[in-house]
């Protein structure tokens, strides 16, 4: 495990074009528009608020987890060649990404995902990840269909106080 260095982004372009082909697993869709692609991976890369974590075997790029840092939030995104899966490659990114947010002083890891994808949420729940929310009906998919989304969310401060508020106003209605 390593991070990212300009160098990976061709790599990293095949395995995100491969994964957004199976076509439920991420937000993205296939075709996907490549240059546009290698101008995001640039910049994260690049970035001194994110991290790019690479899983390699043998050479081969089996794994990327990429995180960015805004307002102390992680909002994380991560992907595993399929025949890869279920070999603990998506443990080991998350867990190094999640020693990056507390070095990085981040007070929460946040991240979306698809309903139906119950290997992900598995993943992230085995590591204290909760549900904080359902987008409904909240991303257009090229098809035209309209999917939900589950929001997660992983909280790192458990100390700091919290709103005095949020507990004083009653529900209206
Ligand atoms: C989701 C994904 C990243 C998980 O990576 P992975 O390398 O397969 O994950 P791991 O092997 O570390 O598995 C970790 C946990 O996930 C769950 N899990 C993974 N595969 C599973 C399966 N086939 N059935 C049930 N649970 C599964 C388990 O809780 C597992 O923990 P355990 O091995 O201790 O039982 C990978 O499946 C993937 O890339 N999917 C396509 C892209 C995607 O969905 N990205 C996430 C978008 S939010």
């Amino acid at each position: 495990m390593r991070t990212a260095s300009q160098f990976d982004i061709e790599r990293w372009l095949a395995l995100f074009e491969a994964v957004a082909a199976e076509g439920k697993w991420i937000g993205a869709e296939s075709p996907v528009d490549k240059d546009e692609r290698r101008e995001i991976f640039d910049r994260i890369v690049n970035s001194s608020d994110a991290v790019v974590l690479i899983a390699e075997v043998d050479g081969q790029l089996v794994g990327v987890l990429n995180g960015r840092i805004h307002r102390g939030v992680v909002d994380l995104g991560l992907i595993v060649d399929k025949g890869w899966r279920g070999k603990g490659v998506g443990s080991r990114l998350i867990r190094t990404c999640l020693s990056w947010a507390a070095d990085h002083r981040a007070h929460k890891v946040f991240l979306e995902v698809w309903p139906h994808n119950t290997d992900a949420i598995a993943l992230y729940h085995k590591f204290g990840f909760v549900e904080e929310g359902r987008l409904r009906r909240h991303y257009r998919r090229r098809n035209g269909e309209l999917w939900d989304a589950v929001q997660m969310g992983l909280v790192l401060d458990l100390t700091s106080p919290g709103s005095p508020y949020q507990e004083l106003s009653p529900p209206r209605g």
